[in-house]
């Protein structure tokens, strides 16, 4: 895609299509007004007829509207005025992108950038911008037969500043951005794959075709004959049903010579049916979403191989499928940690802690200045939070609270959990070191609480992104999340935000 910036006004550009916004009561946007006034009222005019609306999500699209030079006129509602945030910024650009989605325009000019939003700048409203344009135009069609339909043939995005001071910072916006679409895509695409495509193999290969793309980037493939050297036996336990070959990926990427990297731990199930404390049947087909954790760092992992980030940042994902077999792991079995630390694995479908916790200990040759795993991890994370937040846990505040804050500017949005020693025991095991279940109550906290137990020493958090991953019914399909948050916290932690 190629970006650009520009000063003159809306009606001005002959380009294929240009965005402007009205707002609720009749108020025009910079862009809007300035089209109404070349058009002698063109917009005012569809307002009262009612076919443009400052409703926020409305959108309206006008063709050769007089005195305008664009072709498409994109109207969509911002909402009430004074209520714009970057929530509705990214609404009304979804809406206005909806509407010119079956369009077959290679260039989209918006003038959403001008209006005041609460708590963002050009920079940000590019970024936006950019995503909100990747979320709309991304299909997921590899797996349907015959011709693909042709998408959008898009190649241009322009960005309206009302300062030239400003459009550096809105080009940077735009450049962070589409490297974010490019790993949210890549994360979507690893989720919506069908579990006997996506296993453990392809997403190790995916790794290593990563690798080869980026120079500052590796990946390096641990094997079974290797974890069990490593004493991975928790992990291990899991692979133990299915003929597919676990793996666990390690990716390095080096942006700076010197300084501890950040490691990213991403659960890798990618069929989770439970074992043989199997699941129900109803929508045991959204468990292939069971990988979206390790979708979502290998695809962070691109954004920062291509903005070229001057930070070190290791991946390692536990690659598994959870079955049920005859050499399965049964709730009872006990088994020993790489920590040497021993689990009485009493539901074989609380699995992704147990291969997250070698992942972890796995984390510690690494000396890592800060541990963030991300795990589709318990449905009671959904049932606390719903499917806006993700949930964040872990054993420094500081770092829970940069995440958060990250999550806040990159409008992909988190929410802490406690943890503690009262809902630890509820972890305790008569028989082993732990049990791999805490009961009914605050299941997302007592997983948490497991995986506390294998990061002595580091900074670490968690994030539970049960609810995020993905949406279920109609629009079912993986979200990209929490890629934008855990790229504006790199973003931020190595100084490459203006
Ligand atoms: N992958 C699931 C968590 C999950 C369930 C995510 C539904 C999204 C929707 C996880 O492996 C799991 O099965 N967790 C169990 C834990 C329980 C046995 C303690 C759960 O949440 O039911
Ligand atoms: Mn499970
Ligand atoms: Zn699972």
């Amino acid at each position: 895609m190629e970006y650009f910036t520009t000063t003159s006004k809306a009606s001005r550009r002959a380009a294929d299509c240009v965005v402007v916004g009205v707002y609720e009561r009749g108020k025009l946007g910079a862009g809007a007004a300035d089209i109404d006034a070349a058009s002698k009222g063109e917009i005012r005019r569809q307002i009262k007829s009612g076919d443009v609306s400052g409703r926020l999500g409305r959108s309206a699209v006008l063709t050769n509207v007089p005195g305008v030079r664009a072709g498409r006129v994109v109207v969509v509602g911002l909402g009430k005025s004074g209520e714009l945030g970057v929530a509705q910024f990214r609404r009304a650009m979804a809406a206005a992108v909806q509407s010119v989605s079956r369009s077959k325009s290679k260039e989209i000019l918006s003038y959403l950038t001008l209006e005041d939003v609460a708590g963002s700048d050009a920079y940000y409203l590019a970024r936006h911008t950019v995503q909100a344009i990747g979320d709309g135009l991304y299909r997921f069609d590899e797996m349907k037969s015959g011709r693909r339909k042709g998408g959008m043939p898009l190649r241009k995005v322009g960005l309206a500043t009302s300062k030239r001071s400003d459009a550096a910072r809105s080009m940077r916006g735009a450049e962070h951005g589409d490297a974010i679409v490019m790993g949210m895509s890549l994360a979507k695409d690893l989720g919506n794959l069908p579990p006997n495509v996506c296993t453990p193999a392809y997403l190790a290969r995916t790794a290593q075709r990563l690798a080869g793309k980026y120079r500052k980037l590796t990946a390096r493939i641990i094997n079974e004959t290797e974890m069990k050297r490593l004493g991975m036996h928790s992990l291990l336990s899991v692979t133990a049903g299915t003929r597919e070959p676990a793996k666990l990926i390690v990716m390095q990427y080096k942006g700076v010579a010197r300084g501890q990297p950040v490691v990213l731990v991403g659960k890798g199930v990618t069929f989770d049916s439970g074992g043989i404390s199997l699941k129900p049947g109803p929508a045991m087909d959204e468990m292939k979403f069971d990988m979206c954790g390790a979708a979502s760092v290998i695809g962070v992992m691109a954004t920062v191989a291509a903005l070229k980030l001057p930070i070190n940042v290791n991946v390692v994902v536990p690659a598994v499928e959870n079955l049920p077999g005859g050499r399965a792991t049964k709730p009872g079995d006990i088994v020993t940690s790489m920590s040497g630390q021993t689990i009485e694995i009493l539901n074989t479908d609380a699995e992704g802690r147990l291969i997250l916790c070698d992942a972890l200990t796995y984390c510690r040759r690494f000396k890592p200045a800060a541990v963030i795993d991300v795990a589709t991890l318990t449905g009671a994370c959904v049932v606390a939070l719903g499917h806006h937040h993700t949930a964040v846990m872990g054993n420094n505040d500081e770092l829970a609270a940069n995440i958060i804050a990250a999550g806040r500017n990159a409008d992909d949005r988190a929410w802490q959990l406690p943890l503690g020693e009262d809902y630890a025991q509820q972890l305790k095991s008569n028989f082993a070191d732990m049990a791999n279940v805490g009961g009914r109550d605050a299941g997302a906290i007592t997983a948490g609480c497991f995986l506390a137990k294998f990061t002595d020493g580091m900074d670490w958090a968690h994030l539970d992104i049960a609810g995020t991953a993905w949406k279920s019914g109609q629009k079912k399909g993986a979200t990209g999340r929490p890629v934008p948050m855990l790229s504006e916290w790199l973003l931020a932690r190595c100084g490459a935000l203006p």
